[in-house]
Parts: C-alpha cells; structure tokens; sequence
C-alpha cells in the first residue's frame, strides 16, 4: 500500500485542493477491493483533510436499511430507515441532500447536538444502492454545490475502488 502521509490541504483553493484530495484518496484505495477497509481509509482522509468537521462516514444498505458503518467521531445512532433523517432522505432520493440548518429540517437525527450543517451522498454501484457517505459540522452551512462536487467525486473514487 502506498505510505499515506498526512498533509494540509489549503481549501482557500478549493479546485486545487478538491484536486489533490481526491488524487491522494484514489492513491490510500490503490489495489483495495475490501468494503469495510476502503470505507474506513475513506472516513479516515476526510476527517483528517476537512477543517470544520464533527463526523464522518458510512451508513451501508443491509435488509432494507441504512447500517452504521466505518466512521470517526462521536458514536452514532446505528440503524435508519429508508426516507428518515438526512441519510434516509439522500437514499430514498438517491441523490445528495446537503441541509445548511439540520434544526430546520423535518425528521433530522441528531447524533450529536454539537451538528449544525451536514451533506450526505447516496453511494450507487451498477444501480444498486451501497449506503450512503455522510459528513456533519458544527458550522453553519459549512458544505455547499463545492463541497457537493467534491465529496461526490471522492464517493465515485471509493465507489470505483470495490470493483465490479
Ligand atoms: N444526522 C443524520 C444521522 C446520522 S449522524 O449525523 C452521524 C441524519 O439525519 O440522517
């Protein structure tokens, strides 16, 4: 595996920096099928790169609901239903939902009362829903249609890593 080695992103160029984050994931994931461990490595980067967050991860799609997966933060809640929450709405939407006030949006789960904003987007593989990559802060509006595109890509490159 290649060496991950930490680094500053500088998000005050945030093309370049979207740039080199999803260049450096698609490194971490190299010559890695495994789930668990890609959804982990994953989680890892971005809570390491992202200023401004309080939780990032994975809910995965087992029975008909969203799963807790690899994640870093506080604990949270384990199990969501299809349509509920944030992560329920982006997997019944099958696209992503980023909500700038969670206090102001209907059925929010709050994990950790210190969540302000989150953005959640709906991991798809060959048209099947995979689960869902969720990140939460305790800023306001701290993800927008930038950090949309950013954090789509870096799902695509995890995505992609599981191969067909
Ligand atoms: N806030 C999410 C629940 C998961 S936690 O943020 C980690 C939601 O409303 O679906």
């Amino acid at each position: 595996m290649t060496t991950y080695a930490a680094q500053t992103y500088d998000f005050k160029n945030a093309d370049a920096a979207w740039h080199d984050l999803a260049r450096d994931l698609t490194a971490l994931l190299q010559g890695e099928r495994d789930l668990v461990a890609n959804a982990a490595n994953t989680a890892a980067l971005i809570w390491d790169a992202l200023p401004g967050l309080n939780w990032a991860g994975f809910y995965l799609y087992k029975s008909g609901e969203l799963v807790l997966g690899p994640f870093q933060g506080k604990p949270a809640c384990v199990r969501i239903a299809i349509g509920k929450g944030v992560c329920g709405t982006a997997a019944a939407r099958r696209s992503t939902v980023v909500v700038e006030d969670v206090h102001a949006f209907p059925g929010h789960i709050a994990c950790d009362s210190a969540s302000n904003s989150e953005i959640v987007v709906p991991l798809i593989k060959d048209g099947e829903l995979l689960g869902v990559l969720d990140l939460d802060s305790p800023l306001h509006a701290r993800f927008g249609a930038i950090e949309a595109r950013g954090v789509e890509k870096l799902a695509k490159i995890f995505v992609d890593s599981l191969g067909s």
